[in-house]
């Protein structure tokens, strides 16, 4: 393109006033492109703080299901649902019990007639009582024994009415393990949103407190991407993407916008990112402090993250984002 230069060109003109900004505006973030995530644990009207995410809490399924009425009424596309169980054992059995939390929640939700879209996270760490995302062999997360397990969560998930299921174990195959469970147990039409570039990231701190998920020994390692690797982020979509995902994720989604914009170049799906626990911890604490401005920080970084190339973001500001977007 033929710019011509100063002083017939001047790029202030149109940032000049709020209309004019308004209207040249390149990037617009709308509350139905956003998921919040919720975390459900038993009980009846309880709202429990989490102190390392202040606002958000612990609801039981009664107050989770009031929540998604709010959320839906502020035109919130969807809610991302994460569990407590009762008990904990080495296979996470929770996971794909009829009666387990989260599928108690989403067959409430079905119940209520809530038009949000219902993403079930599909993993083991909040059901085992080691706290890895997949069964243990020798001390080690053994890959293809925990595949089968993954695939029945998810059909069980299916089957209490989540309209996508969102595998995070970072387990090789999981992708196509779900999809063959799913078309077998008679849910062809159930949409995968694949955790796909998963990194072994501090800023998942706060979440493990809230989902009391974190590793009893160990990290993850051993399954989650390594930081420093972008290229493996992108064999790890196609990876998936042959497996039968139908939308792919980042995670965390500020310190990888590259990546996402790396896999926005290259893949014609939908894309999702997500803004994770100390994404949003830092910006919570910086504005209690008065160091940061709350809103203007969480509007500013939901705007890169869909600047970078997602279709749909995945964030705990999703309830007051729209009100500042709508
Ligand atoms: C579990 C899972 C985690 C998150 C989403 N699913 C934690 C982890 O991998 O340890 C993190 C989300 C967040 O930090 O907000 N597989
Ligand atoms: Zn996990």
């Amino acid at each position: 393109m033929h710019e011509p230069e100063f002083p017939t060109l001047r790029l202030r003109r149109l940032r000049r006033t709020t209309a004019l900004r308004s209207l040249a505006r390149e990037t617009r973030l709308s509350p139905a492109a956003l998921l919040c995530p919720l975390f459900v644990r038993p009980g009846e009207g309880i709202r429990e703080p989490i102190v390392s995410m202040p606002g958000q809490f612990r609801l039981s399924v009664d107050e989770l299901v009031a929540e998604c009425g709010d959320l839906a009424a502020r035109g919130i596309g969807g809610v991302v649902l994460f569990g407590l169980p009762e008990s904990k054992d080495a296979e996470g059995s929770g996971a794909w019990a009829a009666e387990g939390i989260v599928q108690r929640a989403i067959r409430a939700l079905r119940r209520a007639g809530s038009p949000l879209v219902v993403v079930a996270d599909v993993c083991l760490c909040e059901y085992t009582d080691h706290g890895h995302c997949g069964v243990l062999e020798d001390g080690e997360v053994a890959n293809d024994p925990t595949l089968d397990l993954l695939g029945r969560a998810a059909v069980s998930l299916a089957a209490a009415g989540a309209d996508i299921v969102a595998p995070s174990a970072m387990m090789d195959g999981q992708v196509a393990a779900i999809r063959r469970a799913l078309d077998e147990g008679g849910r062809p039409d159930t949409p995968i949103m694949a955790y796909a570039a998963k990194y072994a990231s501090s800023f998942f701190g706060p979440f493990r407190e809230a989902a009391d998920s974190a590793p009893r020994s160990g990290d993850r390692r051993g399954y989650q991407m390594d930081p420093p690797n972008a290229r493996e982020a992108l064999r790890e979509m196609a990876a998936d993407l042959a497996e039968g995902a139908d939308v792919l994720m980042v995670k965390p989604a500020l310190p990888y916008l590259d990546v996402l914009r790396r896999a926005r170049e290259r893949f014609d799906v939908p894309l999702a990112a997500y803004q994770v626990s100390g994404e949003y911890a830092m910006i919570a604490a910086a504005g209690e402090r008065g160091w940061i401005d709350r809103q203007a920080a969480a509007r500013e970084s939901l705007t890169a993250i869909a600047r970078a190339g997602a279709d749909v973001v995945i964030t705990y500001f999703a309830k007051e984002a729209a009100e500042w977007l709508s």
